[in-house]
Order: structure tokens, then C-alpha cells, then sequence
């Protein structure tokens, strides 16, 4: 498809929360006609204001372009949408851009192709405001060739980010909750850190510098540790487990005389006693993966 067969492509989004309000806007903003539809009308009265067509019903709304994007709550609210109108989607591209589980992902992509529809499942790495911006990445599994079909038409929502993965339709999620993992551990190491120098009387505004050079230094591991991860061995090339132990331990005993909260360094110490019990003491941080790989005590 040609740069300006693109910009002309028609495109329909079905849910206008404060992510597929963003979405809607992206493409209206590429020059895409685009039909949107939302459970509360009133929610798309500035799109209309600026092109967009207010279909008034979902069936309506997914006849009305090739591809269709759906972002709403949850799964449950996609199904209660869109099974009604499956039919309509025979011939179409969905790409399902609400958070869900790979499983999810997996069972509506299978739903779809029951519907004769082309089936992409996306996540979406980052804010409302993000979209259309380089801040936003979105990744795509399932029809590469739906995929292929309409990317130009999805990179008015992240040009640089929009990232195709495979055609395992679940694997958009898998990533999505992956880096859910990594956004949540890193925020609760900084509230952590922020918690303790409170009891000082030091301000998180004032820890905040420090705290991202902390980051960006432990971001610094993630390629070497990820290479021995593949290789299925720890050799340790900066610290042992039994010496990120006995950080831990200080950590612990600093948090409970301070009456601050103990329960991450707690969780911290536990995984890697377990690493060490299994004959992991001497070896680098990359192994406590073998603790994350089994399911929870
Ligand atoms: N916001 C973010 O930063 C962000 C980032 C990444 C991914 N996401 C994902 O994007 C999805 C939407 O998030 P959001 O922030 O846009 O949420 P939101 O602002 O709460 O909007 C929810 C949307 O779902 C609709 N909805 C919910 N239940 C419905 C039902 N039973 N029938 C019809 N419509 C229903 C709402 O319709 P009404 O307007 O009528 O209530 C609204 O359009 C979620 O899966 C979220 O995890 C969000």
C-alpha cells in the first residue's frame, strides 16, 4: 500500500476510554476516515468535532472499515461487544489492543478465525499521551499477513514503536506482562528506597536523580545476565549470590529498625536463600532464574 493509499485507509475503533480515545485520535490525526463507537456516546463528541463518523451501533461501527481496533476494559467486555456481530467481522482485520492474558489472547484469536475474521492481538508499552508519539511501542502476534495488510495504518499510532512479533497470537500479551513485571519491580524498589530516606527527612524529589542513576546502572545487567540465562549458566562476574545476601540482610534489618516496610526485602532474601540452597551460592544474580521459573511455595 502506497504512503497516500495508507493515509486513506478507513479505520473503525470500538471503545473510547482514555486509551481508544488516544487511538481515534492518532489516526484522525494520519488523515484516516475513522468511525468510532463508545457505550457512552458523549465520549466521542470531540472526535466528531474533527472528522471523525459516531456509528450508532457496534455492528454499524465494524462494517464500516477494513480494519477494526477494539480497546476496552477487559476481554469480558470485548466478547459482550463483538460475539454479537461476528458475522460482520468475516473478511476484516480485528486488532484487539485491550490488556489481557495470553490465554485470553490465544481463545479470541480462535473466536475470530470462527468468524472468519483476521485476528491481531496487541499490547500497548506506555500512556494515552504517548500514542502517535516515539514514546509509544505497541506490539502485534497473530496474521502476519493482517499484519503486513494494515501497518500502515497502525504506525499512526507509534511509528517507530510498532513492532510485530509472531504469529502466536499470544505472545503480545506475554510481552505486555513481562514488562508489567519490570515496571512494578523497578517502581517498588524506587517507593522502597523513597520509604527509607523519608524516615531522614529526605524528600523523594531530592532522592529522584540518584534513584534513576540507580536505575539506568541496573539496567546495565539485564544484556549479560540474559546471556547466561540462554546458556544455562551464572559464572559470578561482578557479586555472588551470597554476597547480594548479605546486602539483603542489611536491608532488612535497616527497614525494620526504621519501622518502615519489610515485605520486598523480605521477598528479595527468600529467592536467593533458595538459589543458594540449591547450590547457587557462589555463582552471579542471573541464577535466582531457576527460582522464577518454578511456581511459587
Ligand atoms: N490507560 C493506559 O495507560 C493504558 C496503557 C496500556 C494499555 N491500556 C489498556 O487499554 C484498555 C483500555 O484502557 P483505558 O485506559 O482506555 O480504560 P478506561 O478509560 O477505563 O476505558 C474503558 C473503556 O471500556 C469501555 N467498556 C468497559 N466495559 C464495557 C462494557 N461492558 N461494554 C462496553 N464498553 C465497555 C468503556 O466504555 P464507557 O466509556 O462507556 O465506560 C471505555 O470505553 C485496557 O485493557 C487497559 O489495560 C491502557
Amino acid at each position: 500500500m502506497s504512503p497516500r493509499s495508507a493515509a486513506q485507509a478507513p479505520v473503525t475503533v470500538v471503545g473510547l476510554g482514555l486509551m481508544g480515545h488516544a487511538l481515534a485520535e492518532a489516526f484522525l490525526k494520519n488523515g484516516h476516515p475513522t468511525t468510532v463507537w463508545n457505550r457512552s456516546a458523549d465520549k466521542a463528541d470531540d472526535l466528531v468535532a474533527r472528522g471523525a463518523t459516531l456509528s450508532g451501533s457496534v455492528k454499524s461501527a465494524v462494517e464500516a472499515s477494513p480494519l477494526v481496533v477494539v480497546c476496552v476494559s477487559d476481554y469480558d467486555a470485548v466478547h459482550q461487544l463483538l460475539d454479537p456481530v461476528g458475522g460482520s467481522l468475516a473478511g476484516r482485520t480485528l486488532v484487539n489492543l485491550t490488556t489481557a492474558s495470553s490465554t485470553q489472547a490465544r481463545e479470541t484469536a480462535a473466536w475470530a478465525a470462527e468468524n472468519d475474521s483476521a485476528y491481531l492481538d496487541g499490547a500497548i508499552l506506555g500512556l494515552p499521551q504517548a500514542i502517535g508519539t516515539a514514546e509509544a511501542t505497541l506490539l502485534y502476534s497473530g496474521s502476519k499477513a493482517a499484519f503486513e495488510e494494515h501497518q500502515a495504518t497502525l504506525q499512526a499510532l507509534g511509528e517507530t514503536g510498532t513492532v510485530y512479533l509472531d504469529e502466536d497470537h499470544g505472545l503480545s500479551a506475554l510481552y505486555d506482562m513481562s514488562v508489567l513485571s519490570i515496571m512494578w519491580g523497578v517502581l517498588n524498589g524506587f517507593l522502597q528506597g523513597a520509604a527509607l530516606l523519608g524516615t531522614a527527612n529526605v524528600k523523594a524529589t531530592t532522592f529522584a536523580a540518584l534513584a534513576n542513576t540507580a536505575i539506568k546502572v541496573t539496567t546495565d545487567y539485564v544484556s549479560a545476565y540474559a546471556q547466561q540465562i540462554d546458556e544455562g549458566g551464572y559464572p559470578a562476574t561482578d557479586a555472588t549470590v551470597a554476597v547480594h545476601m548479605g546486602g539483603m540482610e542489611h536491608l532488612i534489618q535497616e527497614t525494620e529498625a526504621l519501622g518502615v516496610n519489610s515485605e520486598l526485602p523480605n521477598l528479595f532474601l527468600a529467592l536467593a536463600e533458595r538459589a543458594a540452597a540449591d547450590g547457587h551460592a557462589d555463582d552471579g544474580y542471573a541464577a535466582l532464574i531457576e527460582q522464577f521459573r518454578k511456581p511459587s511455595v
